[in-house]
């Protein structure tokens, strides 16, 4: 039983059908990758299944419970977490403060624990801290939890978002576009971490252009062109489907893109 069952959804803007008739399903412990040229809907299934835009058709279900109705908030808190394209720390915050950011969207404390600073709120912060330095330790940046966030290098500030998206105990994470802006050492080391992620009983479901993470560690692939998925399968056989070769041609997808 696959956990995210995604079904027929369609999106539009005004004229524009961003996503049309789109079905996919990601199972439990698998990494799949989202690709298709610019403009193709990726980001936008990605804002739906987060509960940013709500589908005009369709449905949307994680661990079998229908998701598509709910808000953002409440989809971190089934188990759902992003990263986005373009980064969204808090950068005048400190790298720890921005993982903790994560884990409160989880708290299990209500406000008055907090004004008040009962035992339970001190006792959900030390778990809290220790987790997010664990966090920070898996994505290798223990060494910066001190600075500020604006003052990390580009492929630094996306490893503070997967640990932040982490932080919130989501099983399913939502990666939008990982190894944009970093050199080919920095993409190695993400690719790693990825892997990394699976072993530890995650499932990932990523938006990449970067080829070489795609092919390298994705279990399935969907390719998405004009909001329509155009392919789908293994690696191998995504690579070598006319379809998806003739969609690229023209607008061959580069990270330096983004
Ligand atoms: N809020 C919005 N209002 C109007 N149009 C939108 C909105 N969000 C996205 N679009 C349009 O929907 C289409 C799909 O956009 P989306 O961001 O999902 O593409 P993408 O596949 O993520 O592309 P890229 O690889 O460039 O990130 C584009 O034509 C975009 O301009
Ligand atoms: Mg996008």
């Amino acid at each position: 039983m696959a956990l995210l069952h995604i079904e027929g959804i369609s999106l539009s803007f005004g004229g524009l059908k961003a996503v049309d008739g789109v079905t996919l399903e990601v199972n439990q412990g698998e990494i799949v990758s989202l690709i298709g040229p610019n403009g193709a809907g990726k980001t936008t299934i990605f804002n739906i299944l987060t509960g940013i835009y709500k589908i005009d058709t369709g449905e949307i279900r994680f661990e079998e419970k229908p998701i598509h109705n709910q808000i953002p908030q409440d989809i971190v808190k089934a188990g759902i977490a992003r990263t986005f394209q373009n980064i969204r720390l808090f950068r005048n915050m400190r790298v720890i403060e921005n993982v903790l950011v994560g884990s409160h969207i989880m708290a299990h404390y209500s406000f008055f624990h907090a004004v008040f600073r009962t035992p339970r709120f001190k006792k959900a912060e030390i778990e809290n801290t220790v987790n997010a330095i664990r966090l920070l330790k898996d994505v290798g940046l223990l060494h910066r939890m001190h600075d500020y966030a604006a003052n990390l290098p580009y492929g630094e500030q996306r490893k503070l978002e997967i640990a932040r998206a982490l932080a919130t105990g989501a099983k399913l994470i939502l990666l939008d576009e990982p190894a944009a802006g970093m050199n080919p050492q920095e993409s190695e080391e993400l690719l790693r971490f990825i892997l990394s992620l699976r072993d530890k009983g995650f499932t990932i479901l990523m938006i990449e252009h970067d080829m070489n993470v795609v092919m390298h560690i994705s279990d399935r692939i969907y390719v998405l062109d004009y909001g329509k998925l155009i392919a789908q399968g293994l690696p191998q056989e995504v690579a070598n489907d006319p379809k998806v070769i003739e969609a690229y041609l023209g607008g061959v997808p580069n990270a330096q893109d983004h």
